[in-house]
């Protein structure tokens, strides 16, 4: 089964709830990007902005943390409603975040940029929720999808059903319905896009044609 998590990154934030509720019926999460002008340069949202959103909608918040410092965050983000949290193991001190995560009651995600190797992520496999692999360098939206990616994504999607691990497989960066069935090819099943849903004149058709040009890669 293919999902679909639009990012929220290109919507338009001064409509913010008006553009949740146009994607709601086509998305099993909303997935949020969270910059911190330090891990990557740019600045995006934090724990107020998500608070807000929550009050909004019940759709599951899968927040992506492009942070250095992602675990002085955690609580905030969980108070204010967060569901999932990504953490980029670039970061370092994967345990202890992830420790954190569950404590908090997160889902525990961990996300990896698109020259980090898979087997940076893999000694971390059997204690999270969802992979977060990216297939753009993090830090805007709009960018092009990097083909390159897409046998990391088989990798780990492999070692994933190898070990009967119940690991979401997300792909972040680049998707739209002609990189989607490359992806979902590869093992991923949960697919983030923001300029290919937000920046289409009907997004709700844009997030659904998405999941059927990525369905109709499934064997
Ligand atoms: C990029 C973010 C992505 C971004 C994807 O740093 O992590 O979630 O919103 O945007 P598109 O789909 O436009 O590449
Ligand atoms: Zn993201």
């Amino acid at each position: 089964m293919i999902r679909v998590a639009p990012s929220i990154l290109s919507a338009d934030f001064a409509a913010l709830g008006a553009a949740i509720d146009r994607v709601a019926p086509e998305a099993d999460w909303l997935h949020v990007d969270v910059m911190d002008g330090h891990f990557v340069p740019n600045l995006t949202i934090g724990p107020p902005v998500v608070k807000a959103i929550r009050r909004h909608t019940d759709l599951y918040l899968d927040c992506h943390l492009m942070m250095t410092n992602p675990g002085d965050y955690l609580e905030a983000f969980r108070a204010a409603g967060a569901d999932s949290c990504s953490v980029h193991v670039e970061v370092g001190d994967t345990a202890g975040l992830i420790g954190t995560m569950r404590d908090l009651g997160l889902g525990v995600g961990l996300a990896v940029n698109p020259e980090t190797p898979f087997d940076a992520t893999r000694p971390w496999l059997d204690r999270i929720d969802l992979l977060l692999v990216m297939t753009v360098h993090p830090g805007f939206g709009g960018q092009s999808f990097m083909g390159e990616v897409v046998p990391k994504i088989a990798t780990a999607a492999q070692a994933i059903s190898e070990q009967g691990l119940d690991v979401v497989l997300e792909v972040d960066g680049g998707i739209d319905p002609a990189t989607a069935p490359a992806v979902a090819g590869a093992g991923a099943r949960m697919l983030v896009a923001g300029s290919a849903i937000f920046g289409a004149s009907d997004p709700l058709e844009a997030a659904a044609a998405i999941r059927r040009a990525a369905a109709g890669a499934l064997p």
